[in-house]
């Protein structure tokens, strides 16, 4: 035997154990937080872990972005064939406000090739993206993001909703947040500003292409009809392998602190049910300590807003859309509320 051929032949068995290998170390991933350690994940950012096990994403400061991450990344396509597998992943989260009524920007869940998020901004693009990586089909990120600010510029639909979001945070499917009854099917609105944990389902069937997003009121169990069922081909998003899984937050003007009580994630299977007696609670913001906004009720006729904010504080003025009005806020100085007025 020549050894041109022995060294083939040991190079081809070192490849196929390589290959076995690599197949065999993917697919069954799975991993269950009922509240969180300190070094369950890793941070970046504002992000932490409280005393009481409390994913603490943003911390009531402004402009700011917090990242936690499985400390792995995980394999999401089969080698043997390229498919992308299906997965599931349950979280509980809950968002204070040192305002009434006023939080921002929001968080994501999402999938992602990097752990550095060092160039992305806060505000609406979530910790995730900047002006010019958004949309950029070279990012290779799934995200679902639950959004309490209505940024036209990036068309959101509201200022209260969930949204499934490619490369970018124009959402590919968005809806306003809250559940469909299983009886009647009647659609039941959720205040991400009510100050209430809640929990949100993310199903994914790689055979069927098809991505859903459920969500509800802590312990009431997984409604039927999904708030969002998109079909999406994730093969060219979730390129990169392996790739990292987490939550992103980000705040712009309004002081906010995004939680996560609890995570649960599987592939290739139904993510382990949380429980619930475990869970740390959402701390309690005193109402008497909430900043005051005032709050202005725009003509619901105008489509866009005819002015423009330029204010020295501007970072203290904010917009927003509610039930299809426009919406001031301006954060009040010593206990005075501006008033400002146009026609
Ligand atoms: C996942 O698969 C690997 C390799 O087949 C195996 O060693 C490991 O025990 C499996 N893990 C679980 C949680 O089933
Ligand atoms: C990957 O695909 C191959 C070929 O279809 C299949 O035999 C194998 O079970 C799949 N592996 C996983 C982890 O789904
Ligand atoms: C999280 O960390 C705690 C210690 O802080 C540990 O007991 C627990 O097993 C870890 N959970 C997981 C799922 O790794
Ligand atoms: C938020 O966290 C950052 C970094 O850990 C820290 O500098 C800042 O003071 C914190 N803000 C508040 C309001 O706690
Ligand atoms: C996270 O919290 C721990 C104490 O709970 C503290 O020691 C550590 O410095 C904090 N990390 C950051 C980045 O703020
Ligand atoms: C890859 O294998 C999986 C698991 O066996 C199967 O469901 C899927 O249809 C296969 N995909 C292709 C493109 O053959
Ligand atoms: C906050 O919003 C809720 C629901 O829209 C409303 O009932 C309540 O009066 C508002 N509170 C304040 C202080 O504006
Ligand atoms: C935007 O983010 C990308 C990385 O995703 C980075 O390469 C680029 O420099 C950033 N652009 C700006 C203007 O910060
Ligand atoms: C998501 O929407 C963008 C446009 O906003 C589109 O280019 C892309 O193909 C969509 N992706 C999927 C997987 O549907
Ligand atoms: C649907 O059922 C819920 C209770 O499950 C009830 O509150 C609601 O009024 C019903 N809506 C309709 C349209 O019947
Ligand atoms: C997604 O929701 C649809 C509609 O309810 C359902 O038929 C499908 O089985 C669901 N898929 C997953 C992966 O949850």
């Amino acid at each position: 035997m020549s050894t041109v051929f022995l060294r083939t032949l040991v190079c081809l068995l070192l490849l196929l154990f390589h290959l076995k290998l690599a197949a065999s170390s993917g697919g069954n991933d799975s991993f269950t937080f009922n509240g969180f350690g300190r070094l369950n994940l890793t941070f970046d950012g504002v992000a932490n872990v409280t005393s009481d096990g409390l994913l603490k994403l943003t911390n009531m400061s402004k402009q700011s972005k917090g990242h936690a991450f499985y400390p792995t990344p995980l394999r999401f396509r089969n080698l043997t064939n390229g498919t992308i597998f299906s997965f599931s992943t349950t979280f509980v989260f809950g968002f204070i406000s040192a305002y009434t009524n006023v939080s921002g920007n929001g968080m994501t869940f999402f999938v992602s090739p990097t752990e550095d998020f060092s160039a992305a901004l806060g505000s609406q693009f979530l910790g995730l993206f900047n002006q010019s990586s958004d949309g950029n089909s070279n990012n290779h990120v799934l995200a679902i993001e639950i959004d309490t600010n209505y940024n036209p510029d990036v068309l959101d639909i509201d200022d209260n909703h969930v949204g499934i979001d490619i490369n970018g945070v124009i959402s590919n499917a968005s809806h306003a947040a809250g559940y469909y009854a299983n009886d009647n099917g009647s659609f039941t609105y959720l205040s991400l500003r009510s100050e209430k944990a809640m929990q949100v389902w993310i199903d994914y069937d790689g055979h069927e292409m098809l991505l859903n997003v459920t969500m509800a009121p802590i312990r009431m169990a997984k409604p039927h009809k999904p708030l969002l069922s998109a079909t999406i081909d994730l093969s060219s998003v979730l390129l990169s392998d392996p790739m990292y899984v987490g939550f992103s937050s980000s705040t712009g003007s309004f002081k906010t602190s995004h939680y996560v009580l609890g995570w649960s994630f599987r592939m290739n299977g139904i993510a382990e049910p949380l429980d619930y007696s475990l869970l740390p609670s959402l701390p309690r913001a005193k109402s008497n300590d909430k900043d005051r906004i005032a709050m202005v009720i725009v003509s619901p006729m105008l489509s866009e807003p005819a002015f423009q904010l330029t204010s020295e504080s501007s970072k203290d003025i904010g917009i927003g859309k509610k039930s299809g009005r426009w919406t001031i806020h301006v954060r009040a100085i010593s206990n005075v509320f501006c008033e400002f007025s146009w026609c």
